[in-house]
């Protein structure tokens, strides 16, 4: 880490290969050095081109297999101008539909969850639709001449797949699976547990920024030393490794634990890790004895016990001591970003506003692996340290209900920093003097899947 900075290599954060092929850089990939067009980022035009070009075409990230659970149980999810219905309509299968009543057009459904025994029923005239999305029931069929509704068959489906416990759907009729679209992502994280994580925290918000504005606060971690000075003892911020790969994909691995190089005494324990130690239920003075540059080990331990007490050891034996502590944070292109740890991650999910380009929603839900141990925290994500501290005893059995923010406080200490910039950033991309981002190689994933987006809206 020490080496004088290459922008070709960049920053390897394993560099003597402790998590073999997995871990290592990607080679580089030159996007140039242009600026964006701010216009991406407030235009009505663009915005309808990515609506017909970008969003019609990729997978969306749905929501979480949980909220699907059993028979009949659905969930919502609005996405841009369109609503949709995922339902297990069978104990092995789980469909989409539009949200739209094929008789004049009313929502379906209008709560973000349900669960129904048999049908659909539609609140304004009272049409009925199968879980598997067929006709059951015309109200008063014989007072419509019949060439109205001969070919009414059902809702309007689109594809549906689940990857880990995740959700995702296409409005493209012919899409390419699911598994190949995800690109390197099922091999890079197939020994994490993920499809066994439950919803701990779910938090809806609303952006006066488009969506990409918001996602871009999220696939870089220059911005940690400005924005999140407190995590500067404990992880790689400016030293963080970035990786490109096919398909707009993107990955950095954020250290966590170790002093970091920015520390002036990195052989100090870092601030604060003694007390994400304790969070994690192990003893800080069992770790007296390690310097601040190694004190990831204590974690790497910590969660190896924590492990133990709650079941999860054959799972956690299956990744390398890294993972056990580090951040490895994908992009999965275009609308989510996942934060994995060992036990926990955080999907944050990315969504244009239906009308306005300037505006977007956000939701994040944070996952974790269900405890055994009555005395465990689960560790929160969203503050991304010692004040991180989740439910105790935590067994995942209650799916906690979606909040809706309203203030900035409730999305978690470090979410909320993000959240401060995100904002203010989309008024000044909207000034007359901005003539776009100046991008740094940190922020090399903002070029990368901005590169995905044109070759989509065919300008490559
Ligand atoms: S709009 Fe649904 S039954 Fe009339
Ligand atoms: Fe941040």
């Amino acid at each position: 880490m020490n080496k004088p900075y290459d922008f070709k290599t960049g920053y390897q954060v394993y560099p003597d290969n402790s998590s073999g092929e997995l871990g290592k850089k990607a080679p580089y990939v030159d996007h140039g050095t242009e600026r964006p067009d701010p216009k991406r980022y407030y235009s009505k035009e663009e915005a309808d081109l990515e609506w017909h070009m970008l969003w019609k075409k990729v997978w969306i990230f749905a929501g979480v297999a949980q909220d699907a659970g059993d028979v009949g149980s659905y969930f919502k999810l609005d996405f841009g101008k369109e609503s949709f219905i995922i339902v297990r309509s069978a104990v092995d299968r789980v469909q989409a539909f539009y949200n739209v009543c094929p008789h004049r057009g009313n929502r379906l459904v209008h709560n973000d969850f349900g669960r129904l025994s048999k049908n659909f029923q539609c609140t304004f005239h009272g049409w009925k639709f199968n879980l598997d999305g067929t006709l059951n029931e015309i109200h008063d069929a014989h007072t419509f001449r019949k060439e109205v509704i001969a070919d009414v068959e059902g809702l309007v489906e689109v594809k549906c797949e689940i990857w880990k416990g995740m959700v995702f759907i296409n409005m493209d009729p012919n899409p390419e699976p699911l598994l190949d679209y995800l690109g390197v992502l099922p091999e890079h994280v197939a020994n994490y547990p993920l499809e066994k994580m439950r919803v701990m925290k779910d938090i809806e918000w609303h952006w006066d920024a488009n969506w990409k504005t918001a996602i871009e606060a999220f696939v870089e971690f220059y911005h940690a030393d400005a924005t999140h000075p407190e995590v500067i003892p404990f992880s790689s911020t400016t030293e963080t490794q970035y990786d490109l790969y096919d398909k707009g994909i993107s990955r950095m691995i954020i250290t966590f634990g170790a002093s970091g190089p920015k520390n002036p005494d990195r052989n100090a324990i870092p601030p604060g890790m003694e007390g994400m130690i304790a969070l994690y239920r192990g003893n800080p003075e069992d770790y007296k004895h390690l310097k601040g540059y190694e004190y990831n080990k204590a974690m790497i331990d910590t969660r190896k016990k924590w492990a133990q007490r709650n079941g999860w050891e054959a799972e956690l034996a299956k990744l390398t001591d890294d993972q056990l502590t580090d951040d490895w944070n994908y992009h999965v292109f275009p609308t989510i970003t996942l934060n994995i740890f060992a036990d926990s991650m955080l999907i944050q999910t990315f969504r244009p506003h239906a009308t306005d380009p300037c505006k977007s929603v956000y939701q994040v839900f944070t996952m974790c692996l269900p405890l055994k141990d009555p005395l465990q925290h689960s560790f929160d994500i969203n503050s991304y340290g010692p004040e991180g501290l989740g439910p105790q005893g935590w067994d995942g059995s209650v799916r906690p209900k979606r909040i809706y923010a309203k203030e900035l406080v409730e999305l978690g200490s470090v979410l909320s920093q993000d959240a401060i910039n995100v904002p203010l950033v989309q008024q000044g991309i909207q000034s007359d003097v901005f003539k776009g981002s100046r991008l740094g190689e940190s922020e090399n994933r903002v070029r990368h899947y901005l590169a995905e987006i044109d070759r989509y809206l065919g300008r490559r």
